[in-house]
């Protein structure tokens, strides 16, 4: 399997690509600073280096080639402003999904969060508002297209705790337990292996269940 991750710098992209390259997977990680190329090669993968702020989805196609789904892992980071949540949690993330388009690859799973579609606590500021207003735009889009096999997983707080090998998944609503990154990248790896995700949107926390188990249990 080849798998092409847009944000292939963050925490939870560099843990997925060492996951898949250890399993002899092939994977590509879509980078902005070529100071981060070298962190993406020591998992195994190979970096592309691509702002998705400023790329079109022709620059971004040729990456995307021959490729058997992408991974939408990117996002604005702590910090940013409102702006930044809407050009990269929405926008680029429709990039992505224009590129694969264009590319042939109709797998895709995108890398949201819990709470999207919840109503916004004001007194959390207006950058927070953006960044639930702009994992929301994203997964509207994405949803939206007949031309993509779309998995969405929503995990709540991450954590860079040591991963545990357990979550609790489902496509209803979870209570909110913080899940670390190491789990999420296993269930994103586990999801890439289960076609039968297509369609669903997950939410993902901590919890008690086999992360393999649980990806098999909520298929279709
Ligand atoms: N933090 C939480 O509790 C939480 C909860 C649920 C969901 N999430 C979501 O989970 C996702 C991954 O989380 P994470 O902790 O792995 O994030 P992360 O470490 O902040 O990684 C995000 C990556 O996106 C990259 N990026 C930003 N702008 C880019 C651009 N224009 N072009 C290419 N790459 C770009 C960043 O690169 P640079 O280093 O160059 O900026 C960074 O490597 C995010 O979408 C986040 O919103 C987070």
């Amino acid at each position: 399997m080849r798998t092409v991750i847009a944000g292939g710098h963050g925490k939870i992209a560099l843990r997925l690509a060492t996951l898949l390259a250890n399993q002899g997977h092939e994977v590509v990680g879509v980078v902005r600073n070529p100071d981060h190329r070298a962190d993406v090669e020591q998992t195994g993968a190979s970096a592309v280096v691509l702002d998705l702020e400023s790329a079109s989805a022709a620059d971004l196609t040729p990456a995307l080639k021959g490729a058997d789904a992408v991974v939408f892992a990117a996002g604005a980071g702590p910090g940013s402003t409102a702006a930044r949540k809407d050009t990269v949690d929405r926008a680029a993330a429709v990039l992505l999904a224009d590129a694969a388009a264009q590319a042939g690859v109709r797998r895709y799973v995108l890398v949201s969060a819990t709470g999207v579609d919840q109503p916004v606590d004001p007194a959390r500021g207006e950058v927070w508002a953006a960044y639930v207003a702009a994992k929301k735009a994203a997964e509207d889009a994405l949803r939206g297209r007949s031309d993509l096999d779309l998995t969405i997983v929503r995990p709540g707080t991450l954590t860079d705790d040591p991963g545990v090998g357990k979550v609790a998944l489902s496509t209803g609503p979870l209570d909110r337990v913080d899940v670390t990154r190491d789990d999420v990248a296993a269930v994103l790896a586990a999801v890439l292996e289960a076609p039968g995700t297509a369609g669903l949107t997950l939410e993902l926390m901590g919890g008690t269940d086999d992360i393999v188990g649980a990806v098999a249990a909520v298929q279709k």
